[in-house]
């Protein structure tokens, strides 16, 4: 079927429509409309009419959300209206003092304010012309900013084309650039798991990824943003009454606004607002480090202005300082789950923010020289939301001379595996794997998973008691496992002790290549776990095996083969080994018999099977050299059907696809 070009103009103009009505739901509402898969579809499809049609992709097409070409500098913007900063205030007669100015410089009796928060993050000015977001700046000093266009534009909650009818023509959206506590974790979590540097907090976060030179990085970043206030506008007779009023055509506009504001008529109103904010201060996915008061009828606040680079209208009401002063009096290293190793500081016992702090991260071994933190030296520590307490800076003034400066110690202090840090990575690890009690669980999780020994029903509260009821260190100690052990655990019941004894007695039958997934080394994947099972054929081959027989190894290099070494060299992991080994595991060498019927054939999978898993069927497909696609298209040999086959099954009826059974599959494949 032809679609003639009109209709495919209309249908590209109505996924833009869509897909930004399904990113704000998604991003601003938090309250997402369709599931994943459905708006990659629509996605898609817009990505393939733009390759049709590069032509019609404008700066406002949700495509132009990836990033673009790596920048060598940012070019400088001008603000047409300078972005101002706010006064500080600590003390109620701070507020009693910029209130009576305010009520004086108007000569009003009573000022109504809006109150709102004080975000943590980087201001910038977002300009739309026509309802298109055509520049994006940062503050810079007030006058001149950087042009971040291209990496605003990878921020999701940010329009890229603003909604509704009365859009002014020119409008400079000003508001907030920051990182949500749980975004910044989790992005630190994997940094570190990829050895890469972690960011101290999320302000450094949020800046060093805005700052980017290049916006490909930003759109990986988890940046978001809040919208507070107003640049430049065309016509001026757009403006609404009310600072309030403006936030709430903000928000209409599809830009998101913090809901955490009020209207406030007094300064025991303006307290209180303090307090509470203060009060969930801790509890905010944000970090906050203040309120701030504005005036909230426009008009008055352009009848008071500003005096040198603050407005005479607004004022921001600091919570106290997150931070203090104290001493370091010893520094040790922590292993996290994947094996990193953090060093620590322990601290004489300091308030900080009414919460005793006793230990503050120092990230790394070239963060802790960096910054020349030594044992005995006096530090400024912070303390920000949930984000465990860090040191900031060492007070130099205060050194004595003997402080004492760390090293990193050579082994683990919770296994004695030597400590390793390869070339180029920031993070240090413990290299004891399998036999770690820090790595346990993850360790004994990795084991288990569906794509490794696939021991049904071992799941993470079940290895969480099994470990901290010490039932089991290693995976060796699985198979020494007892129903009468199970049963005592929390909601196991005989029938699932029993359940749980079969998979894990099953999974003795395995493949080697599995089993060296299983094993979890760092570096060794599914790919590389196979590449070194065809080679070596045996278990006991690749624990004798040298680093130079190592190297030969398809797709292994020197990273991967010296990971594998000091794995196999730490006696413990032999011993676990052996002790696996020793339980009856049978690992079987798959000769890889690539079958001629099926091989070079693409397969989809839908629906449940009698007798296996789409997992299993994958599997025997792919030894047997077939393909398996996860979508039916016009390229598609067989579709294998199971029971409950959905949409899979429909298409590939429409596109005349060949449709078999499980049993037909395995003819096929075993013939
Ligand atoms: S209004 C006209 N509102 O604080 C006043 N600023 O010291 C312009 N900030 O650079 C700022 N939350 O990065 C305003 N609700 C808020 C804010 C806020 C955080 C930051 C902003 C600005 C700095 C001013």
């Amino acid at each position: 079927m032809q679609i003639h070009p009109n209709e495919l103009a209309d249908r590209y103009a109505w996924l833009q429509r869509e897909l930004a009505r399904l990113e704000h739901a998604y991003y601003v509402l938090d309250d997402p409309l369709l599931p994943d898969n459905e708006y990659d579809r629509l996605y898609r499809e817009l990505l393939a009419i733009e390759s049709i049609h590069p032509e019609w992709v404008g700066p406002d097409s949700l495509s132009q959300r990836v990033g673009g070409a790596p920048l060598r500098e940012f070019d400088s913007v001008r603000h047409s209206v300078p972005m101002l900063s706010l006064n500080n205030a600590f003390e109620i007669s701070d507020i009693e003092g910029f209130d009576r100015r305010c009520r004086e410089g108007l000569h009003l009796d009573l000022v109504e304010y809006s109150g709102e928060l004080k975000f943590d993050g980087l201001a910038v000015s977002l300009r739309y012309e026509n309802g298109i977001l055509v520049r994006a700046a940062t503050r810079g000093d007030g006058v001149n900013g950087e042009d971040v266009t291209e990496n605003v534009r990878t921020i999701r909650s940010i329009p890229l084309r603003l909604a509704g009818n009365k859009i002014p023509s020119i409008i400079e959206v000003r508001g907030e650039v920051f990182m949500y506590l749980k975004d910044f974790l989790s992005m630190n979590e994997k940094a570190v798991a990829l050895g890469e540097k972690e960011f101290a907090n999320p302000r450094n976060a949020a800046a060093g990824s805005l700052r980017q030179l290049d916006s490909k990085i930003t759109a990986k970043r988890p940046l978001s943003f809040f919208a507070y206030g107003l640049g430049e506008v065309e016509p001026q007779s757009w403006i609404p009454q009310t600072h309030n009023e403006l936030l709430d055509v903000f928000s209409t506009f599809g830009l998101p606004v913090c809901s955490e504001r009020r209207i406030l008529n007094s300064i025991s109103e303006m307290m209180e607002f303090y307090e509470a904010v203060g009060e969930k201060r801790a509890s905010l996915p944000y970090d906050i480090d203040g309120v701030v008061y504005k005036v909230n009828s426009l008009a008055e606040q352009n009848r008071l202005g500003f005096v040198s680079r603050a407005p005479r209208f607004a004022l921001a009401h600091k919570y106290p300082a997150q931070e203090a002063l104290t001493r370091i009096v010893g520094i040790d290293v922590q292993v996290g789950r994947t094996g990193a190793i953090t060093p620590v500081a322990r601290l004489a016992p300091v308030d900080v923010g009414g919460v005793t702090v006793t230990n503050a991260t120092l990230h790394n071994e070239d963060e802790v020289l960096r910054k020349d933190v030594r044992i005995g030296d006096t530090v400024i520590v912070r303390r920000a939301g949930d984000v465990i307490p860090e040191v900031v800076s060492v007070v130099l003034d205060r050194r004595q001379g003997n402080e004492v400066k760390f090293v990193m110690p050579l082994r683990c202090p919770i296994c004695d595996s030597h400590i390793e840090r390869l070339d180029g990575e920031a993070i240090a690890r413990c290299s004891g794997g399998l036999f770690c009690g820090a790595q346990r669980k993850q360790a004994l999780l990795h084991f288990a998973h569906r794509r490794a020994l696939d021991i049904e029903g071992l799941g993470e509260k079940i290895v969480e008691q099994l470990v901290d009821s010490n039932l089991v260190r290693t995976p060796a100690d699985l198979y020494q496992l007892k129903a009468s052990d199970l049963e005592n655990l929390d909601r196991m019941g005989k029938k699932s002790a029993d359940n749980l004894l079969k998979s894990i007695n099953h999974s003795l039958n395995t493949t080697l290549e599995r089993f060296i997934f299983a094993l979890g080394i760092r570096h060794v994947g599914e790919t590389t776990a196979k590449d070194l099972a065809s080679h070596y054929g045996s278990i006991q081959l690749l624990m004798n095996a040298p680093l130079e027989g190592l190297l030969i190894v398809h797709d292994v290099g020197p990273i991967v083969a010296n990971s594998i070494c000091s794995f196999m060299s730490e006696s413990h992991n032999r011993v676990v080994i052996e002790k696996l080994l020793a339980s009856g595991m049978r690992l079987n060498v798959d000769e890889g018999k690539i079958n001629p019927v099926v091989s070079g054939k693409t397969f989809v999978l839908t629906g449940v099977f009698p007798t296996m898993t789409r997992d299993e069927a994958r599997d025997l497909l792919e030894k047997a050299g077939a393909k398996v696609a996860g979508a039916v298209s016009k390229n598609t040999d067989y579709l294998v059907a199971g029971v409950d086959a959905g949409s899979k099954l429909a298409k590939a009826r429409e596109l005349n696809i060949e449709v078999i059974d499980e049993s037909t599959m395995l003819k096929l494949v075993l013939n």
